[in-house]
């Protein structure tokens, strides 16, 4: 029976195989990686679906960052990578991985997820354009969003930066 699971230190290997077979090559040089940095992603919301071999066909990370907005800074999820092994797309597997992990970052409380993909996958699960900045090269027509609670989108707008702490991290000497 296939099964969700959040991702464990050993199921890495096996993930990181399944983000190469379906990305093409130079995934890491993305836009969305260089916010991502060093930071490790979030754990309770990496999520990986294994089928009735044991074999993980889907997977999903997030990474926390933040929006620098006129009104200050606020909290948002970078959602993403998410794959399923190409024999197995187009069987509810991304769809499965992202509604349970977009439920399971409400019930903990994060407002807002940005990701970087395509509109028309992505408008089923109510993500749509946002005027969020990410690093370049980014096509703007990409960056989508969605607010986790009612309004957390509205006058969100502005660039994309790595969370807080890894700021102050970076800024320390
Ligand atoms: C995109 C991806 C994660 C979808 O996984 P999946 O398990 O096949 O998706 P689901 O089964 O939930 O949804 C399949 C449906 O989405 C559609 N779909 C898939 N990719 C799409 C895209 N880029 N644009 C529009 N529709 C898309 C399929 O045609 C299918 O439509 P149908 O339901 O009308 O038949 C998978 O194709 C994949 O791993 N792709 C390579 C990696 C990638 O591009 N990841 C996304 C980066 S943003």
């Amino acid at each position: 029976m296939r099964r969700i699971a959040q991702e464990r230190p050993e199921d890495l290997w096996e993930i990181e195989q399944l983000f190469d077979l379906t990305f093409a090559p130079g995934r890491t040089a993305l836009s969305s990686y260089q916010l991502r940095g060093d930071s490790p992603p979030i754990a309770e919301l990496c999520m990986c679906l294994r089928d009735d071999f044991d074999v993980i066909v889907g997977a999903i990370r997030y990474w926390p960052i933040r929006i620098a907005t006129d009104h200050g800074d606020v909290d948002a999820l970078l959602l993403g990578p998410v794959a399923v092994h190409p024999t197995r797309q187009g069987e509810g597997i991304a769809a499965e991985l992202i509604l349970e992990s977009l439920a399971i970052a409400r019930a903990r409380g994060w407002a807002r997820v940005v990701l970087v993909g395509d509109a028309p996958y992505y408008r089923r699960f109510g993500f749509t354009r946002a005027p969020i900045q990410l690093p370049r090269p980014t096509n703007p027509e990409r960056v989508l969003a969605k607010a986790l609670v009612k309004g957390a989108m509205e006058g969100v707008a502005g660039k994309a930066l790595p969370p807080a702490n890894l700021k102050e991290r970076a800024d320390r000497p």
